[in-house]
């Protein structure tokens, strides 16, 4: 037995993640983390919660354009590529006031020192030591506070299995510490979570070879226009070898971007194609039309949303409706169970 299904007050699967709108979804967003989600959001053996980490955002965004327009994409992006919202519920973290509300009753169990051990805290604190600076130079307490922010957004919904990149793992730990701190002080309230790491192979490598990422500026956009996703993948690194000289496929993003969108069967051919040789502005060529044709119709909804953000707000708001009915209803009961209720 799983230790969320020790606390006994949900035993069904419940799967929950958070996306931080600060930037636009890129080829690695979508392997690692969008299509298993979109897949995800089809079993129907399992409950589902996506949401829009707009709140999160704050915390490393400070420019309300990018904010909203990454709001926009993010969303945009999920629906277009056929999130199935009639089953999941997909919603925006700040229509859920109650998120909120939970982090401050939360906070109040929370202890410092455990907020003092955040991987994120640490770093910022070490560069600004290394630098010569005061050790908290330039670090809000929304930074400082953001794991009690995230456990809230996970407690909220006593989700059992949320799906995080390994970077967020410590996060799901202290999202744990608290819901059995705050269970100790005032009873069994809170199902523990648990992460669910996606696999090593779900992590693309970017035009450079490094793993895909915004903070490299090595990425590929998944909804760029065509001819600009054909340059993209022009320009992703190689190695010298002539056409007609073999290649080796572990070593090359080509091969490994190719993979992550390919059939066992295109991979098996891919791998004998650059043993006989193939020249590097094929394989290029053949990636591009690999992932073009997987992705052409839903950049076409893509582009339809972006054009009708009514359309995403209509589809937010209903979200909204369903996560907050629930959302009200345990906020309501944890508030009474720290003592906040009405007096007759
Ligand atoms: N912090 C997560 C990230 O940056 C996003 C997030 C916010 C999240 N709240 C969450 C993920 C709750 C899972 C569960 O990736």
């Amino acid at each position: 037995m799983s230790q969320a299904e020790q606390t006994g007050a949900n035993s069904r699967r419940r799967v929950l993640t958070g996306i931080t709108t600060t930037g636009t979804p890129h080829l690695g967003n979508y392997v690692g983390a969008i299509r298993p989600a979109i897949a995800a959001s089809r079993d129907r053996s399992a409950d589902a919660y996506f949401f829009l980490a707009d709140y999160h955002a704050l915390i490393k965004c400070q420019d309300p354009q990018q904010v909203h327009q990454s709001t926009r994409e993010i969303a945009a992006t999920w629906l277009a590529l056929g999130l199935d919202t009639d089953h999941a519920v997909f919603y925006r973290q700040s229509d859920i006031p109650e998120v909120t509300e939970l982090t401050w009753l939360i906070t109040c169990v929370t202890a410092k020192g455990l907020m003092n051990r955040a991987h994120a805290y640490k770093d910022a604190v070490q560069k600004n030591t290394e630098q010569g600076e005061d050790p908290d130079f330039g670090i809000t307490m929304g930074l400082f506070s953001y794991p009690i922010l995230m456990a809230a957004d996970i407690l909220i919904f006593n989700a059992t299995h949320i799906p995080v990149g390994r970077d967020q793992i410590q996060h799901i730990e202290m999202a744990r510490d608290i819901g059995q701190r705050f269970n100790h002080i005032y009873g069994e309230h809170f199902v523990l979570p648990e992460a669910v790491v996606a696999s090593e192979t779900a992590v693309l490598q970017g035009l450079d070879g490094r793993k895909m990422s915004k903070s490299y500026g090595n990425t590929i956009p998944l909804f760029v226009p065509e001819k600009q996703l054909q340059k993209l993948i022009n320009k992703i690194k190689t190695n010298l070898l002539e056409p007609g000289e073999p290649k080796d496929p572990n070593d090359s993003a080509v091969f490994q971007i190719w993979q992550a969108f390919a059939t066992p069967e295109q991979t098996a051919w891919m791998r004998e194609q650059f043993a006989a040789g193939i020249a590097w502005g094929q394989a290029k060529k053949e990636l591009f039309q690999l992932i073009n044709e997987q992705i052409a119709p839903a950049r076409a909804r893509y582009e339809e949303l972006m054009a009708n953000p009514g359309i995403i707000e209509e589809i937010l708001r209903k979200g909204a409706e369903k996560a907050r009915a629930e959302a009200a209803e345990r906020v309501s009961a944890l508030r009474r169970a720290v003592g906040i209720a009405p007096m007759a």
